[in-house]
């Protein structure tokens, strides 16, 4: 029997724990400056098989690395190490379905926001049975932020740490308090680049279009899953800056991450993006994510690290 969600078990600092015995310093960094690098890492579940596979597990810690390497905080674990401390806390709590797994390291102890010492890890499996309005399957409707993303000589989108969410709070809360779904970042050169939580996609002419990388974009896994997808698929693709006024032209759009999957739009600033059949591209590529990460289509099991 899996673990009552709040008392479910965590990872810390190599001890599996309750997660309300989990404690940190209020006075660490991560807790007063953001200071924490982190993934957010999904498992599925595949009844057949009786098996919860994690998805494309070394890219999210290669990325971990990344964003520590960038703020200057030395990763105590190898890829293995993480790996495995995320698979003995998924199995102490018995999971068995799909879930997904916060995985942080964070400056800890007494130190200042130029710390680089004494980074803990913490490993927070949960069971994701609802989802939030932002990721809501039936349709977005999105409205074009008035909060400029964050840009690499300021704040690198490309860093995956807490800090960077507070521009997305910012957006997200504006967007419900308008009465929309969520929102969509221009940059600081007008561009359009991504979701506070996401990627962006959008299909003109018949085209797979989302927004260069260098576009103040997270270096997101599912975005390259989309498009390795897409081109298996024998679906045309193009990163290029996008223009806000596409968003209003466009023929389909959807958002994407490892929280959301793949999530339609249905309407831009007002703008309404026609209905999508099952033929729609939106349609067959979530259809096929759905497939991949459960382990479902043979082409894609290197994605894929059995946790059981
Ligand atoms: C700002 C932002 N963009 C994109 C993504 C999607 O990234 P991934 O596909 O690696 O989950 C996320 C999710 O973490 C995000 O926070």
């Amino acid at each position: 029997m899996a673990t009552d969600v709040n008392n479910r078990l965590i990872w810390l600092n190599g001890q599996v724990m309750n997660v309300n015995d989990a404690k940190i310093n209020v006075l660490s960094p991560t807790a007063q400056f953001g200071l924490n690098v982190f993934e957010g890492i999904r498992c599925y579940w595949n009844k057949e098989q009786q098996q919860l596979y994690a998805f494309r597990l070394p890219e999210h810690y290669r990325r971990l690395e990344r964003s520590a390497r960038l703020l200057q905080l030395s990763c105590p674990y190898t890829i293995d190490q993480m790996a495995s401390a995320m698979a003995d806390v998924v199995k102490a709590n018995e999971y068995k379905e799909d879930i997904a797994v916060r995985q942080t390291l964070f400056a800890d102890g007494f130190g200042s926001w130029t710390t680089r010492m004494e980074v803990g890890m913490f490993i927070a499996p949960i069971p994701k049975r609802h989802t939030s309005a932002e990721y809501n399957k039936a349709g977005l409707r999105c409205c074009v932020s008035s909060w400029q993303r964050i840009n690499d000589n300021s704040l690198s989108p490309r860093i995956k740490c807490g800090a960077n969410y507070i521009n997305s709070r910012m957006a997200q809360l504006e967007a419900l308090r308008n009465g929309y779904d969520t929102t969509i970042f221009l940059n600081h050169q007008g561009k359009v680049a991504e979701g506070p939580g996401s990627c962006l996609f959008l299909v003109r002419d018949g085209i797979l279009v989302t927004p260069l990388i260098t576009d103040s974009v997270l270096e997101s896994i599912t975005r390259d899953t989309v498009l390795r997808m897409a081109k298996d698929m024998g679906i045309p693709t193009e990163e290029r800056s996008v223009d806000r006024t596409e968003l209003y032209l466009c023929e389909e759009a959807f958002l994407c991450g490892s929280a959301m999957g793949l999530t339609p739009i249905t309407a831009i600033d007002g703008y309404e993006i026609p209905p999508q059949s099952e033929n729609s591209l939106t349609y067959r590529l979530a259809y096929q994510y759905d497939r991949i990460v459960r382990g479902q289509d043979a082409a894609y099991t290197h994605w894929l690290t059995p946790i059981w």
